[in-house]
């Protein structure tokens, strides 16, 4: 029924994508992506474990119809993920007698998978999520403590860049994490952003994930998180956005006061589905964050929506996002809590 998609209404501002798997390419999904985006991320199926489950077997099946679909369409790239500590394959982090290898090994493993990768999809992909989620959640430390960093120290993030980026030095190179408007989260990112930056390796920018809530952020935490990091040089992207109509019971004891104080308001939402009430803070919240990222034009290069329809979402297995998840046991048949994240329905 719209003539113009949402990519026509931005296209003075940034590539609008949205993160596809397999089942979005055919029928009714792929007619609104075409419609409505031009940038897709694929949701897995470029991430290690599954494009390289064996040292000497690379699976390009998924992700290279996903690039076949966007070139045909004329749809932006980008690539996610060149390391992460979760999907990453075993064999990576083991030598044949089951022994954890060494940093030099690991290394040249890391450098051959990040070359590999990158070169297949040379020139059709604009932008890469080189590193994602090293930072720990728990402000007391810095570092996540994943199989990369036990055996490499923090020298992998910077080697990941540098791989990419003799890979394909015109492809744009991001550091990817969560809660990165979240204060103490922020100054780690910072701190290892800048660290980047001063060491010259080659980064483009950051990923702030935008996983968020109905009041969480606040105005004052994204733009603050925006200022910050764009304060380094750096450009931004939104990268995985989508806005849970449901709040956690209580906030995980490691994140900031300000953001505990914002959300004190907020009781846990009842199982009564999208009401018109949780609809309209969605709205007023997906408002007031695209209102600023018109503001910073000038540093944010691309936002993109995780998934495309309330018909399927990462965080419906989750309990719809609520602290404990399914872990809970909240995703029983009795109790299903679908998140409702994003912009499109269930009948698109
Ligand atoms: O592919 C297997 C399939 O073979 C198997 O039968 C099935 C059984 O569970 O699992 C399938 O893999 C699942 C995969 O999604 C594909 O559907 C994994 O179990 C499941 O863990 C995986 O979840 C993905 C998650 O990353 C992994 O942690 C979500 O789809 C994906 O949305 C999510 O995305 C991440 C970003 O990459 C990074 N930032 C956070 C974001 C949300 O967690």
């Amino acid at each position: 029924n719209y003539k113009k998609g949402l990519k026509d209404y931005y296209k003075n501002y940034f590539p609008i994508g949205v993160a596809v798997n397999m089942a979005a390419l055919k029928g009714a999904d792929s007619a609104l992506i075409v419609h409505e985006f031009n940038s897709v991320t694929p949701e897995n199926d470029m991430k290690m474990g599954p494009i390289h489950p064996k040292e000497n077997e690379y699976n390009w099946k998924n992700a290279d119809a996903i690039v076949d679909f966007a070139v045909k369409h004329h749809i932006k790239i980008r690539g996610h993920n060149l390391l992460w500590h979760n999907q990453a394959p075993g064999w990576m982090f083991k030598n044949a007698d089951g022994s954890e290898v060494s940093k030099e090994v690991l290394l040249k493993r890391l450098k051959d998978h990040i070359t590999t990768v990158v070169n297949h999809y040379k020139g059709k992909i604009y932008a890469w999520d080189v590193v994602n989620e090293a930072i720990d959640d728990d402000s007391t430390k810095f570092m996540r403590n994943s199989m990369w960093y036990k055996i490499c120290g923090d020298d992998f993030i910077p080697k990941a860049f540098e791989y990419a980026h003799a890979a394909d030095p015109k492809a744009a190179l991001y550091y990817n994490d969560y809660n990165s408007e979240h204060p103490a989260k922020r100054e780690h990112i910072y701190k290892l952003l800048k660290s980047l930056v001063d060491a010259k390796v080659p980064i483009t920018g950051v990923g702030m994930q935008g996983h968020w809530k109905l009041n969480d952020p606040t105005p004052e935490l994204l733009r603050k998180a925006l200022d910050e990091y764009s304060s380094l040089g750096l450009k931004i992207q939104i990268t995985e956005l989508d806005i849970t109509i449901r709040m956690p019971r209580s906030r995980p004891a490691n994140l900031n006061t300000q953001a505990n104080a914002a959300n004190a308001n907020l009781l846990p939402v009842p199982d009564a589905g999208f009401t018109p009430e949780l609809e309209q803070k969605q709205a007023a919240q997906y408002k007031m964050v695209f209102d600023i990222f018109r503001q910073y034009k000038n540093v944010i290069t691309g936002v993109t929506f995780w998934n495309l329809s309330d018909k399927y979402s990462w965080l419906d297995s989750r309990g719809g996002g609520l602290a404990g998840g399914a872990a809970a046991g909240q995703t029983s048949s009795r109790t299903v809590r679908k998140a409702y994240p994003l912009l499109f329905d269930e009948n698109l």
